[in-house]
This record gives structure tokens, sequence and C-alpha cells, in this order.
């Protein structure tokens, strides 16, 4: 089955084709980058304008990339659920437009569910049941993921999300946006011990995590330099705020794949591009025996390649929007 994948949750505006919920015909992405750093961030009203502007460019550009017409699509997969309001309006009128006008099935989606499936086709041999952390600019979850499509929330952030901390940090350092890949980047040339920033909610009973306490203490640490007249090691502050959030995310991660004894951890969202959070995953997972799994880089970040994917999972277990399908800025992640 030839699914039409369409994200506009948040800046990103993508379209894609994918067969089988399998292999990647297309998928592609216009970014808002030239927005994201003029104002510093995503101002919705004006990401929502720029997704009228190019969503049908972008699902074009995805048909003609796959050398395929709209007759070639069999159902059409939306991001309806989880983003900023106006933004995901634009996708899922697009998809419903073509829905209507080709009599396809329409079915929408979780963002997060995207995530996860981004995963799954970079490893369609991830085993269930697993736990997934997906970890983004605007959310940060830990699942138990018992069968494809089934899932139950262990933890989540009680207020910043990990990708959200990056974000300002790397504003309140003056560094460029998104900040994830530039601390990412930048910390390769700092010492990860410099500064001993708190590894917030490492020690709490529950899965839950929390950001905010330890942006305010890199920024505390920060002013008291400017202060004290001292040097900014802007590598060092970054690649130590780096490691305090890289732990936290392994020890809970890893607490919760111990607590439900599964073998496989699935590490998705924007911040699973982070190489530091790769590595030491990968080093502490080797040490347990669990096996873990990230995807590949182009499907960390936004994309329709994974709604394409999600959508075509649920329609084979029955799940079909219709013509009435409504966005929501949040909702629970479902099934
Ligand atoms: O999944 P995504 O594209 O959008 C949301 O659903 O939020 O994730 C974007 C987030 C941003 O906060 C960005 O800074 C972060 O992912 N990010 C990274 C890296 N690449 C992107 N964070 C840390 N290290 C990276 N290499
Ligand atoms: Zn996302």
């Amino acid at each position: 089955m030839l699914v039409l994948g369409i994200e506009t949750s948040c800046d990103e505006t993508a379209a894609a084709l994918v067969v089988d919920g399998r292999t990647i015909l297309s998928n592609v992405i216009a970014t808002q980058l030239d927005l994201l750093k003029k104002y510093g961030g995503v101002v919705p009203e004006i990401a929502a304008r720029r997704h009228t502007e190019l969503i049908g460019y972008v699902i074009k550009e995805a048909l003609d990339a796959a050398f395929r017409t709209l007759d070639d699509v069999e159902a059409v997969a939306v991001t309806s659920r989880q983003g900023l309001i106006g933004c995901l309006m634009v996708g899922v009128a697009a998809a419903k437009s073509i829905s209507y006008a080709r009599h396809l099935p329409l079915i929408g989606l979780h963002h997060i569910e995207g995530h996860i499936f981004a995963n799954l086709l970079s490893h369609p041999d991830l085993p269930f049941p697993h736990v997934c952390l997906t970890v983004s600019g605007g959310h940060n979850m830990l699942l138990y993921v018992r069968e494809s499509c089934r899932y139950e929330l262990l933890g989540t952030t009680l207020d910043d999300a990990a990708g959200e901390s990056f974000d300002k940090i790397a504003k309140f350092l003056g560094l460029d946006f998104p900040g994830g890949p530039v601390i990412d980047k930048l910390s390769k040339q700092g010492d990860n011990k410099a500064f001993s920033f708190p590894r917030p909610m490492i020690r709490s009973k529950t899965l839950d995590f929390s950001f905010s306490g330890l942006k305010t203490s890199v920024i505390n640490m920060f002013k008291d330099k400017i202060a004290r007249n001292e040097s900014l090691p802007l590598a060092d502050i970054a690649a130590s705020f780096q490691e305090a959030v890289v732990d936290v995310l392994v020890a809970k991660t890893m607490r919760a794949a111990e607590e439900h004894e599964v073998s496989a951890v699935s590490v998705t969202g924007g911040v699973s591009a982070n190489s530091r959070l790769r590595q030491v995953f990968q080093e502490t997972c080797r040490k347990k025996g669990i096996d873990v799994f990230f995807p590949e880089l182009s499907l960390c970040t936004d994309n329709a390649a994974m709604i394409a994917a999600a959508g075509y999972a649920r329609i084979m277990l029955g799940e079909i929007s219709d013509l009435r399908l409504n966005v929501f800025p949040s909702a629970p992640l479902g099934g």
C-alpha cells in the first residue's frame, strides 16, 4: 500500500511516500530555518502561514521525487495531534482535500507515534515489547511499547523537554537555533567534567523528567562568571550541560528497561541525533546486554516518512479517520 504522509505540526513542512510502512520512496522536508534564526524560535502564526505557502509544492515534490502521481497513492496519513494548532490545520486540510477528491482512506496520527515509527522504519527487526524514549523539542516521554501501536506511558517531563533545554541554553549562550546540533558539535571541543551541573530527578522513584532546574543552574553559573569577570569557556559549559542531560535520559531509560524486563530500547525524536547520547546509550546497553536502536539521522527530526509508516500500521489495524478529523495541540498517545 502506497501511503502519502503529511507532517506540519511545528516548523517543518514535510511530505513523503512510503510503501507498506517499510520502503521510503521520497521524504521531502522544507525547513523554516531562515525564520527560526530570524526570530530565535518558532512563531506559531508565522510558521502556519509558511506551511500554507509550501504545502502544495512539498506534496508535489514528494510525488515527483518518487516518480508517482496522486493516481498511485492509496491512503493519506497526516499529523493531527500534538503540535501548534494553526500548523496542524494546514496539513490536515491538505490531507482531507486529497482524501476527498481521490476517495482515499484518511488517517490522523499523533506526532509522537510518528517518532516511534521512525525507528521501526530504520529497524524493521526492532523487537516488541520494548521501552521507547521519545525525546524532542516539544516532548520527552518514556513508553512501554507492548506491540505495534500499543503504548503505556511510564514517564514524561514535568517542565521543559530535553530538546527545549538544549535550545534555551544555546539561545542564552548566544549560539545558533536549533541549539541541539550546535551544542552537540561544540561539546566535542569541551570538557564534559568541567562543571558539575545537577542531574534533576535522576534518583527519584518515578520515571518522570525535569530539565528546568538544570537550565537555571547553567544560567546562574554563567551570570556569576560574568559578574566576576571570569572567562566563559563555552565549549566546556556546553559539554557539561549536555553530559547532565545525557546522564538523566540514559539512567531513567535503563531503569525503565530493567523494571519492565525488556531486551530492547528504542530512542527517537530530534535529540536522538545527539552523538554523545548515542555513545553513552550504546556503552551502557552493551554492559547490560540490552539492544539499543536509533533512527537513521535523517529520520530523527520531524519528517513525513515516519507519519506515513505509522499511518500504514494504524490502517492495518482497521483504524481510519473521516472528514471530521480535527486537530489537537495536546493529546494522549492512545492505544
Ligand atoms: O523531533 P523534532 O524535530 O521536533 C519536535 O518534535 O520537537 O526535534 C527538534 C529538537 C530541537 O529541540 C533540537 O535542538 C533537537 O531536537 N536536536 C538535538 C540534536 N538535533 C536536534 N538535540 C541534541 N543533539 C542533537 N544533535
Ligand atoms: Zn517531533
